[in-house]
C-alpha cells in the first residue's frame, strides 16, 4: 500500500522572502559568531549521539559543542537526562569520552562523584565544608533532552518549545516514515574544517551545485530542478527539498539513455534492462512497482510503512539550523555543520550514515559503497588526511574557495536563482533570531 505524505493545509510551504543581502561578514565577523551563540547555538535542539549507546544505567554520551559540553546520561528509569558537562566543585570537565558509563561519574581533579541523575553524591572531606557535607544538596546544571529517531537531542534552552514542536508534525511524520530508530550507525567520521558553519548549510540548502559539483550522481538521480519537489516550513525553520531517485537527471538530451548503474538496479530487482534501452526515465517507476511487490520478501521490511516515493526518491530535510538528513530509502545520511569554539571561519563537520539491515545481510550499502552492519563510534580526523566521503569531499572543496572569496571587497551579496531560495529563507530567519539586520 503506497502511504501518501500531505502536509497539513494550514501551513504555507513556499513562503515570501524580503530580499535581505547576504554578504559576506556574516561568514568571518566575530559579532555574528557571538550572537549566534547567544541566540541561536544556546536555544535550538541538537543531535547528541546514538541512543543505542546508551544500554545501561549510567551509559553516558557526550557532545561537545562550541566552548560547551555536554553530558547525556540514561537513567534508571529509562529516560535520558543532560546536564552541562562541568563539576560544580570548581568546574573541570567531567566526562571526556564521547561514550562511556559507569555507576557514577567521577571528577578527575578533587574526585567528587555524581549519580546518573546530576546528584552530587561523594566528596572528599564532606566535613570540611561550611554548612556540613555538600552532598544530596547540589545537581549538575540540567538541560532539555528527549529521545527520537534512535537519536538522543539536547536543548540548552529549557524554557524552548519541546522537541516535537521543534521538529513540528509534518516533519516529524515523514521523517517517521524510515524508522531511523531501527537504524544502525555504521559511518561517523566528524573534521575541523576551514570554512564558517553557514558555507555548509548555504550548500545543502541548494541543489543548484549538483551538475557542476557532483555531475556523478546525474545518471542515478534526477537532479533537474524542475522535477525536484521542495517545502519550506517557515514555522519551524526547516525545509524539505525531494529529488527523484533511480532516475537520471532530465537536464540532459540523452537522459533516455540507460547507463551502468541504472541497468544494475533494474536487475538487482529483477527486471530485464533491455526494454529500458532508450526509456531510462521510466525505470523508476518500474523498481517502485517491483519494490512493492518483492520488497518484503527480498529482506526490505521497512518498505511496508513508507510511501512510493519514499522507497525510491531521496528527501533532504534540513533541520534549524544546522542539520541535514538526507533520506534514502534504506538509510539516512546526516551532514551537520557545527560552530568552531573560537574561530569564525571554521567549523566541525559532521557526516553520519544510519541503515536498516536488509534480511539477514551484514553488509550495507553507504555513502561510500558496501560497508559492514556494525555501528561505529565517531572518528575524528584531520582534515586532508583522510576522506569524508566522495560527495562531501567535493562540496568542501568549495566551502573554503568560498571562504576566501567572501572576503572581497568585490562581492556584493548574492544574487540566487528560485531554486536556492532555501539559502534567502535561511538567512532571513538567522537575521531575525541574531538581532542583526544591517
Ligand atoms: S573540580 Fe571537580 S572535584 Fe574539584
Ligand atoms: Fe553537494
Amino acid at each position: 500500500m503506497a502511504l501518501s505524505v500531505k502536509d497539513s493545509d494550514s501551513i504555507p510551504v513556499d513562503p515570501p522572502v524580503r530580499g535581505d543581502p547576504i554578504t559576506g561578514e556574516r561568514y568571518y565577523a566575530a559579532r555574528w559568531a557571538e550572537a549566534e551563540w547567544n541566540k541561536l547555538w544556546t536555544r535550538v535542539w541538537h543531535v547528541g549521539g546514538m541512543a543505542a549507546d546508551l544500554l545501561d544505567t549510567g551509559d553516558f554520551l557526550t557532545h561537545n559543542i562550541g566552548r560547551e559540553s555536554v553530558v547525556m546520561l540514561r537513567q534508571a528509569d529509562g529516560s535520558v537526562r543532560a546536564f552541562y558537562n562541568a563539576c560544580l566543585h570548581r568546574g573541570y570537565r567531567l566526562a571526556w569520552t564521547e561514550v562511556g558509563g559507569a555507576p557514577q561519574l567521577v571528577c578527575g581533579y578533587h574526585g567528587w562523584r555524581y549519580n546518573p541523575d546530576g546528584m552530587l553524591a561523594h566528596v572528599q572531606d564532606p566535613d570540611d565544608f561550611p554548612g556540613g557535607s555538600p552532598c544530596g544538596k547540589h545537581r549538575l546544571t540540567e538541560i532539555a533532552c528527549d529521545v527520537w529517531g534512535g537519536l538522543v537531542w539536547f536543548n540548552m534552552d529549557r524554557g524552548g518549545p519541546s522537541l516535537r514542536e521543534w521538529l513540528g508534525e509534518n516533519v516529524a511524520r515523514h521523517m517517521e516514515q524510515w524508522q531511523m530508530d531501527k537504524m544502525t550507525r555504521v559511518y561517523a567520521v566528524s573534521s575541523n574544517v576551514p570554512c564558517n558553519w553557514k558555507i555548509v548549510r548555504d550548500n545543502f540548502n541548494e541543489s543548484y551545485h549538483l551538475p557542476t559539483l557532483h555531475p556523478q550522481i546525474s545518471t542515478v538521480i534526477n537532479d533537474d530542478h524542475t522535477d525536484c519537489v521542495f517545502r519550506i516550513y517557515a514555522d519551524v525553520g526547516h525545509n524539505m527539498m525531494r529529488m527523484k531517485g533511480l532516475q537520471p537527471s532530465a537536464r540532459y538530451e540523452t537522459c533516455n539513455q540507460l547507463d551502468v548503474p541504472l541497468a544494475q538496479a533494474l536487475e538487482y530487482w529483477g527486471l530485464d534492462p533491455a526494454p529500458f534501452a532508450g526509456n531510462a526515465m521510466a525505470t523508476r517507476e518500474a523498481i517502485i512497482a517491483r519494490k512493492r511487490a518483492v520488497g518484503a520478501q527480498m529482506g526490505y521490511a521497512h518498505y511496508a510503512a513508507m510511501g512510493d516515493e519514499e522507497i525510491v526518491d531521496y528527501f533532504h530535510f534540513t533541520l534549524w539550523p544546522n542539520t541535514t538528513f538526507t533520506m534514502w530509502p534504506d538509510g539516512v545520511q546526516i551532514l551537520r555543520s557545527e560552530p568552531h569554539p573560537s574561530d569564525p571561519e571554521r567549523c566541525i563537520f559532521d557526516h553520519w550514515f544510519m541503515a536498516h539491515q536488509i534480511g539477514g545481510s551484514d553488509v550495507v550499502i553507504g555513502p561510500n559503497g558496501p560497508t559492514s552492519l556494525q555501528a561505529v563510534d565517531r572518528e575524528h580526523i584531520v582534515f586532508g588526511e583522510k576522506t569524508l566521503g566522495e560527495v562531501a569531499d567535493q562540496d568542501l572543496s568549495v566551502a573554503i574557495g568560498q571562504q576566501l572569496g567572501l572576503h572581497s571587497r568585490g562581492f556584493r551579496g548574492g544574487i540566487l536563482a528560485n531554486q536556492e531560495k532555501r539559502i534567502q529563507i535561511f538567512h532571513e530567519r538567522l537575521n531575525d533570531v541574531c538581532g542583526i539586520h544591517d
